[in-house]
């Protein structure tokens, strides 16, 4: 892939003097959705399949961008003086995010940089290719400019220049599961203080499977936002009652004690999800140290449920995916996973049974939809590096 890059590279900014190439993973969340923006744990890891990058410094302050992915927008030009959100702007408004996020954080970016990207996570798949583009984009800055930031920084810049420059309100969970990626690991997050395990995941004889429904995102973002300051309101109702800083401070019992001092009924479900989402983390991490693989697999399967019929963020092509896998013997478990309304689902399903689950689902899926499925067995890889 890198000499894939480099060649294009030249071809598209003239030559490769001066350019490095980097990689920054995408991400699966096995468990723990909606529960980042709650106080509460998340379980994701890194994939091996990313996002590619090429990055040059420039003499003069122009921005230079391509992607192998959109080659019909050709090279999208700016500057480090246009640091702005920009519809025009496509996708390179994740990197100028970042490039900016730098900036507000004390640390400027002095020149400009000829950049070009090749992802090979499949376009809104719901597996972060945008969070990648940040870790990426932050991995660059530092290793060009020497900037004294961790990983774990690189994670929280991302966020902040979603949440700022993009607008999007998300948590700190993709992110983080690029930018701390682990070979072989999930990481066990708490995302109340940022600590963090790595957990391996060691399957034997089974395979993590993502079912990607084609549906795109389209209205997901602002009802991601929806959702989360639905949770925001939900919290304010509790906190009348009980002394907690988020709704991953509840146990499932302090909840039914407190939940009638939520108003609403749609509130209640919401906060419901994301308090005993919570709780089947902890509990998934915990069977899985425990070796028993099948628990975990059933605490997939009630997590979507929650996020079916509390949180209501799957739709017809997540369910009919998730309820179609149920189906198979050798799935082990199987839900939507990232934010949900479109995206893709993650499965553990036993060797054997593969070729059944992509041949059986996918056909399900296209009867009842309309259109298919793409099916990846991944593997579980490192976070961001040069190469
Ligand atoms: C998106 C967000 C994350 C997280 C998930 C839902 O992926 O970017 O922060 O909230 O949705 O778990």
């Amino acid at each position: 892939m890198k000499e894939v890059v480099l060649q294009k590279f030249a071809e598209v900014y003239g030559d490769t003097e001066g350019a490095q190439v980097y990689f920054a993973p995408g991400r699966v969340n096995m468990i723990g959705e909606h529960t980042d923006y709650n106080g509460g744990h998340v379980f994701p890891c890194a994939l091996t399949i990313g996002t590619y990058g090429a990055a040059r410094k420039r003499q003069d302050r122009k921005l230079r961008f391509y992607s192998m992915n959109f080659e019909h927008l050709g090279v999208l030009e700016s500057s480090l003086d246009a640091l702005r959100p920009d519809p025009q702007a496509d996708w390179t408004n994740y990197p100028k995010g970042v490039i900016w996020a730098f900036g507000e954080k004390g640390m400027e970016v002095p020149v400009g940089m000829d950049i070009l990207l090749n992802g090979n996570i499949p376009n809104g798949s719901g597996l972060s290719s945008s969070a990648s583009v940040e870790v990426l984009t932050g991995f660059i800055l530092r290793d060009l400019f020497g900037f004294e930031v961790s990983n774990q920084d690189l994670a929280l810049i991302g966020q902040y220049s979603e949440n700022h420059f993009n607008g999007v309100n998300c948590g700190i969970m993709d992110q983080f599961a690029i930018a701390m990626g682990k070979e072989g690991h999930a990481i066990f997050l708490d995302t109340a203080d940022l600590s963090y395990e790595y957990a391996p995941i060691r399957l034997e004889n089974a395979k993590i499977v993502i079912a990607c429904s084609n549906k795109k995102r389209g209205l997901g973002d602002s009802k991601y936002n929806e959702r989360r300051s639905e949770c925001e309101t939900a919290l304010a109702e509790l906190q009348k009652e009980c002394h907690i800083n988020s709704l991953g401070e509840l146990s499932g019992e302090e909840f039914e004690k407190a939940r009638g001092s939520i108003e609403s009924e749609t509130r209640r479900r919401r906060a419901k999800h994301a308090v005993y989402e919570n709780q089947r983390t902890i509990q998934a991490v915990q069977a899985l140290k425990n070796n028993d693989v099948a628990a975990f697999g059933q605490l997939m399967n009630a997590s979507h449920v929650s996020l079916r019929d509390d949180y209501e963020v799957t739709g017809i092509e997540l369910d009919t995916l998730v309820e179609e896998a149920w189906k198979v013997e050798g799935v082990i478990g199987s839900r939507m996973t990232g934010a949900g309304f479109g995206g893709c689902t993650v499965s553990i399903v036993k060797d054997e049974a593969i070729d059944a689950f992509t041949a059986r689902v996918g056909a399900a899926y296209r009867d009842k939809v309309g259109y298919a499925a793409d099916f990846y067995v991944v593997e579980i890889g490192d976070g961001p590096r040069r190469l």
